[in-house]
């Protein structure tokens, strides 16, 4: 098998040249990172759910018409996605606050918000991802005016389409980060959705205990990082069929 080029290497996964132009390979990696990097440390089996719970996740978005970058899945590990532009702003919606939003504003975890939130940040390692407004994102160019409007449109039907599917398995999404990218088609460019959607960077909280199934499990050092995880593949009902055996899945990059 010939040596695949490595495009770029996150804090989270890797992105290969793929099989065809305009394509690339996302290999999920076991890396947990928080507060830009500064904590790190590996939880095994990470990997292998964030590529099953982020193609459910995308699947079911391009069923109710958001187009985003997932094609298939490869392996327990990779999946192929279509190669867009990224727009260097992460899209945050908050439905309860909790994480920064609590110490900005002096509100307490878990309080729900008035109303759904959403706030910008510039992708930035260097610069700790500052949150922006639309006034800097369409100044710098970073996207235009019609751009953020469909970003914002496409946004509010994914929070409200993740809100009903978590409610039914009995968890509360409290808030959540999204990647918009540019697709180019001749001399179509279209804004779609990219990036992943697992519980690296969505707040998943049980219905009932509001106990944490997601990273703030990592962040805070509340243990059973993996299981939390795991709670949500399973209730989403995509276990590996093996159960828990095979999520170590092959760690080899090539
Ligand atoms: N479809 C796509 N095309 C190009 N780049 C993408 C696509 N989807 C996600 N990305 C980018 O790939 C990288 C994914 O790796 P990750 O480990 O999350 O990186 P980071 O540490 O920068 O967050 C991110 O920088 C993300 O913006
Ligand atoms: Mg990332």
């Amino acid at each position: 098998m010939t040596r695949r080029r490595r495009v770029y290497e996150g804090k989270a996964k890797v992105l290969f040249e793929g099989p065809e132009p305009g394509t690339l390979v996302q290999y999920f990696k076991d890396d947990a990172t928080a507060f830009n990097g500064e904590k790190k440390s590996t939880v095994t089996g990470k990997g292998v759910l964030n590529n099953r719970i982020s193609e459910h996740l995308m699947t079911k978005l391009s069923d109710i018409g958001i187009h985003n970058h997932f094609i298939r899945r490869l392996n327990m590990r990779e999946q192929l996605i279509k190669e867009v532009d990224i727009i260097p702003v992460e899209v945050i919606v908050r439905n309860v606050a909790a994480g920064s939003i609590c110490k900005r504003l002096g509100i307490a975890e878990g309080t729900p918000l008035p109303r759904t939130i959403v706030e910008y940040c510039f992708k930035s390692d260097e610069l700790n991802d500052p949150i922006v407004s639309e006034e800097h994102i369409t100044a710098f160019g970073w996207a235009n005016p019609l751009e953020l409007d469909d970003i914002m449109s496409q946004t509010l039907r994914v929070n409200d389409f993740l809100l009903g599917l978590f409610t039914a398995i009995g968890i509360r999404l409290i808030d959540f980060k999204l990647e918009f990218g540019r697709l180019y088609d001749g001399e179509e460019v279209q804004i779609i959705l990219a990036d992943e959607i697992s519980p690296d960077n969505c707040r998943l909280w049980d219905a009932t205990t509001d106990k944490k199934l997601d990273k703030d499990r990592f962040r805070r050092d509340l243990g059973g990082v993996e299981d939390a995880y795991q709670e949500v593949a399973r209730r989403l009902g995509i276990m590996p069929e093996s159960g828990p055996g095979d999520l170590k899945g092959s760690t080899a990059i090539q």
